[in-house]
């Protein structure tokens, strides 16, 4: 790890958690916690091998567009969060701690280091997703001005449908045209929320191969986007097209663009081999949400959005987005 003073870890602190910048050396190891982590608190049988056919540690380490923080005891990482800038937008997690160390202040300090990037980038709405039934989660983030507020669905359906009209895929593109995509795509979030900035995901998404980024109706005046992941490799998980993050461009059109961006999805998904489309559905969107029940999502896991100061950011009625921030 980098960015911490060794010094630290001994003399009277020698068992206060150390908090810098996640190093590749360490993702190995921030990878077991992460499983252990969620598959401890959610009582599998098999803790480490929870979540294997899933990366969210690697992936986030490597994009420039997220900041990631490991915690070490004595030099022995512990625990580690992973910080997503999308422009004025911003939220953290996975934050996990080692299930044997939990309960003495590492997610605090680790917390504490998360609010320090937020105030460094400026950003304007912060939030996360939690376990909607933990009082610990709750009370933890609430330290930090974080109050629950909308039901969050992560949701699924089977992929059938192979054609769709009037979409690109983003991977497709030349050079040039993909630097206009990218300044289009913006449009279209600013339209959803002010300084709102895919780019960064749309990028890391790119760079890595680890999906591909869905285009509604051309490339210079995209009516509708969706970052999507598919595949082991990726956040989405073997066999599924997860859309990490797809919204349609406010106003009149945007409801029959919203619903051209799913059918784009679901031929996504189709055309990489894969036989589910994993969504999150924050419930405060409710058309965006209703639209996924009529088409036969169904709800997978049920989390809550917590927002800094409560406030609801673009979680409203007559938001066409898609995520789950996660
Ligand atoms: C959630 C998690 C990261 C917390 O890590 P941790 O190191 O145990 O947390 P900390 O000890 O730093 O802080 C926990 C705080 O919650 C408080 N707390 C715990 N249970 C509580 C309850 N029922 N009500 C109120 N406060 C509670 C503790 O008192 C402590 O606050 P304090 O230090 O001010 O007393 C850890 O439990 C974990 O890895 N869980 C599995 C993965 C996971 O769920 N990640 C988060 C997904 S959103």
């Amino acid at each position: 790890m980098s960015d911490h003073n060794a010094s630290e870890n001994t003399g009277p602190n020698a068992r206060r958690p150390v908090v810098g910048k996640l190093d590749e050396q360490d993702l190995p190891e921030a990878a077991r916690i992460f499983r252990l982590a969620f598959g401890t608190f959610l009582k599998v049988p098999d803790p480490e091998t929870f979540w294997a056919d899933r990366d969210y540690v690697y992936s986030r380490q490597r994009a420039a567009h997220v900041a990631s923080y490991g915690a070490t005891l004595d030099g022995e990482l512990v625990g580690s969060n992973f910080v997503t800038n999308w422009g004025s937008v911003g939220f953290f997690g996975p934050l996990t701690v080692r299930p044997d160390l939990q309960e003495r202040g590492i997610a605090r300090a680790l917390l504490a280091k998360t609010m320090e990037q937020f105030n460094a980038w400026n950003t304007r709405h912060v939030g996360l997703f939690t376990f909607s039934d933990s009082a610990k989660h709750i009370a933890l983030y609430q330290k930090y001005g974080f109050f629950a507020r909308f039901l969050t669905a992560i949701m699924s359906a089977r992929a059938v449908r192979h054609t769709a009209a009037g979409w690109l895929r983003f991977s497709e593109l030349s050079e040039a045209q993909r630097e206009e995509a990218l300044q289009s795509c913006r449009n279209v979030a600013e339209t959803v929320y002010p300084g709102l900035d895919l780019s960064g995901e749309i990028s890391a998404t790119h760079a890595q191969g680890l999906g591909d980024t869905v285009l509604v109706e051309g490339v210079r005046d995209i009516a509708a986007f969706a970052v999507c992941h598919y595949g082991p490799r990726s956040e989405a998980g073997a066999d599924t097209c997860f859309v990490k993050f797809g919204a349609a461009r406010d106003g009149g059109s945007a409801e029959h663009h919203y619903l051209q961006l799913l059918d784009a999805c679901e031929a996504l998904a189709v055309a990489a081999g894969m036989s589910n489309v994993l969504a999150g559905a924050n419930m405060a969107r409710h058309e965006a949400y209703r639209h996924l029940v009529a088409r036969g999502f169904r709800s997978e896991i049920q989390g809550v959005t917590m927002h800094r100061q409560n406030d609801p950011g673009y979680c409203h009625p007559g938001a066409y987005i898609i995520d789950d921030w996660r």
